[in-house]
């Protein structure tokens, strides 16, 4: 009888604790977006309101790189180098001979960029892929194939739009291509954009959203 104070307060707590277990079962049972492969290459079409461009993705954490090639439809190409110090080359490699660096604070995406991003469900995209769907930030909305868990499509907040075409984990792009051209470092040549004109540049795109996780980082072809 001596012990019966105690289990009256006892079987409440228990209840209270099992209700927040409930609770919190929901929330923690939604799936999270993969890891970005450590290295892959990815071919994107992108789509900014009808206006096209193929980019090839090299993503290249462990060397602190990514690259961007971007193919404008019927036009010119524009690569854009980003190296995880946070210099960026933005060239072409036509007779025009344009370099633009830029530096910038925060270095190319990392592979878990995504921790954080808010589950919002399940979605079909892109002709018939089953997704699961989650929003960084209001920044961005990101589809992963639910068999495979490969990104299949990611908007940002402008409309711009990301269809992944390619996505070869462990591709690497040799070395002597992430070479910047000589007219990147002749200063009579090169386009030092400023640090302030570069911000105005990524903020624009959204990219200094969310406390600048994505600053200073266009790998997923937004700046252009
Ligand atoms: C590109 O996006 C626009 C909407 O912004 C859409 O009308 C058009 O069909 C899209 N084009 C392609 C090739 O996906
Ligand atoms: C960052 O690294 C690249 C590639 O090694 C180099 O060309 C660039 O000068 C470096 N930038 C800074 C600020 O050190």
């Amino acid at each position: 009888m001596a012990s019966l104070p105690k289990s009256t307060t006892v079987v409440p707590i228990l209840i209270l604790l099992a209700a927040s277990l409930c609770l919190a079962l929901p929330s923690s049972k939604d799936p999270v977006p993969a890891a970005w492969p450590h290295q892959f290459h990815s071919i994107l079409m992108m789509n900014y309101t009808g206006t096209l461009e193929l980019i090839d993705l090299w993503y290249d954490w462990p060397n602190g790189r990514n690259f961007n090639i971007i193919r404008h439809q019927l036009g010119s190409v524009t690569y854009d180098l980003e190296w995880n110090n946070g210099t960026s080359f933005v060239y072409t490699l036509d007779s025009a001979r344009e370099c633009k660096t830029a530096h910038l604070e925060v270095g190319i995406l990392r592979p878990d960029w995504l921790d954080g991003a808010r589950y919002v469900g399940r979605r079909l995209v892109d002709g018939g892929f089953l997704c699961d769907v989650w929003e960084k930030a209001d920044f961005i909305t990101y589809y992963e194939d639910v068999d495979t868990n490969r990104p299949v499509h990611w908007v940002f907040y402008t409309g711009r739009e990301a269809h992944v075409m390619t996505f070869e984990v462990g591709a690497v792009l040799e070395d002597a291509k992430w070479q910047a051209p000589v007219y990147c470092f002749d200063n009579k040549k090169t386009d030092t954009v400023p640090e302030a004109e570069a911000e105005a540049e990524y903020s624009i795109t959204g990219a200094s959203m969310d406390g600048g996780f994505l600053k200073g980082s266009n790998l997923l072809g937004f700046s252009l």
